[in-house]
C-alpha cells in the first residue's frame, strides 16, 4: 500500500484523550478555523453561495462543524482516509450536536462523478499534495473529481506548499533537512521532528512525533507530497475548464500559514 493511504491512521485516536482533554483540544480546533471563516465570507459567499460544502481530507472535520456553527452550512461531507480520525470526528460531532455534517471514512476519489453538487470544495492542509503521487494516474483523477464535484458558480478553495525553500534546504543539507516543532499545550504529542528529501517532482517527509508524557514514547509517519508552483496550479486548474484562479499568500493576516504555503481560489464557470 503506497504510504500516503495510511498517513494519518492513527491520528486524533480518542483513546488518547480524556473529557477534559477532548473539550480543550476541539475547542482549540475550532478557535483555529477563525481565519478560514474570515477568509471564506470576504472572498467567497454570494448571492449563489447555498451552503453545500465538501471537504476532502477533512481531518478530524473541524473547519465544517465550524461553518456549521457559523450558520454558513446546509450540507457538509467529508471524507478522509484515516479511521481513527473519522472515529474522533463523529465524536467530535456529536459532542456539538452537529446536524449537518456526514463523516465519509473513504478516498475522495472514490466519489461517483454523478452524485451530488456542492458549492464550495475544500483542500487545506495540503492534502491535494498528498493525492497524485500515490499512483499514475491519481493526480488526473484528483482534478477530475474536483471539477466533477463542484456546481456551476461553485468554489473551490485549496491550501498548497510550494517547497521551494524546503527543497533548497534539503539541498543545502547535502539531501535530508531536519526541522524540530513543539505542539499546543492540548496536544498528546508534544515535539515533532520532520525530515524532508527530494525524490524527482515529490517530497519525502518523514515525521516523527515525541509524546507529552512520555518522552520515550514516539511515532512515526512517512508521506510523499508532489511539490506545486502557482503555475502549475493555474495551469491544471483552467485545464479541467475552472477560471478566476486567484492566489492569497494568507487567510487573515501575514504568517497565518507556515513559510511556502498559498491559497488558491477558483470558480467552476460550467
Ligand atoms: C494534512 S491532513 C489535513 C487535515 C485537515 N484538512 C486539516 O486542515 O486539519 C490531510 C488529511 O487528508 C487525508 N487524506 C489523504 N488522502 C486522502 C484521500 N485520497 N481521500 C480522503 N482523505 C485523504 C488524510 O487521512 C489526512 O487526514
Amino acid at each position: 500500500m503506497h504510504p500516503n493511504l495510511r498517513t494519518h491512521e492513527g491520528f486524533e485516536s480518542l483513546a488518547g484523550f480524556d473529557e477534559v482533554t477532548f473539550k480543550s483540544y476541539i475547542n482549540n480546533k475550532l478557535q483555529g478555523c477563525d481565519k478560514h471563516i474570515d477568509f471564506i465570507k470576504k472572498n467567497l459567499i454570494d448571492d449563489r453561495y447555498k451552503g453545500h460544502v465538501l471537504e476532502f481530507g477533512s481531518g478530524n472535520g473541524k473547519l465544517l462543524f465550524r461553518l456549521e456553527k457559523e450558520g454558513m452550512l446546509e450540507q457538509g461531507v467529508g471524507y478522509d482516509l484515516s479511521e481513527s480520525r473519522n472515529k474522533f470526528t463523529k465524536k467530535f460531532g456529536e459532542s456539538l450536536g452537529s446536524k449537518k455534517v456526514t463523516s465519509i471514512h473513504g478516498d475522495f476519489l472514490s466519489i461517483d462523478p454523478s452524485s451530488h453538487k456542492f458549492d464550495l470544495l475544500i483542500g487545506v492542509d495540503i492534502v491535494t499534495q498528498l493525492i497524485p503521487p500515490v499512483s499514475g494516474d491519481a493526480e488526473r483523477n484528483l482534478f477530475n473529481a474536483i471539477k466533477n464535484t463542484l456546481k456551476n458558480g461553485g468554489w473551490l478553495l485549496l491550501e498548497l506548499q510550494d517547497f521551494a525553500n524546503i527543497i533548497n534546504m534539503a539541498q543545502l543539507a547535502g539531501g535530508v533537512l531536519r526541522q524540530w516543532k513543539e505542539f499546543h499545550e492540548s496536544d498528546p504529542w508534544r515535539y515533532g521532528l520532520d525530515a524532508f528529501s527530494v525524490q524527482g517532482r515529490d517530497i519525502k517527509w518523514k515525521k516523527t512525533f515525541i509524546h507529552r508524557t512520555s518522552l520515550a514514547k514516539t511515532s512515526s509517519s512517512t508521506e510523499i507530497l508532489r511539490a506545486y508552483t502557482r503555475d502549475e496550479i493555474r495551469e491544471l486548474l483552467t485545464g479541467i475548464g475552472l477560471s478566476d484562479v486567484r492566489f492569497y499568500d494568507h487567510w487573515q493576516e501575514p504568517g497565518d500559514v507556515d513559510s511556502g504555503e498559498y491559497i488558491v481560489v477558483a470558480r467552476n464557470k460550467g
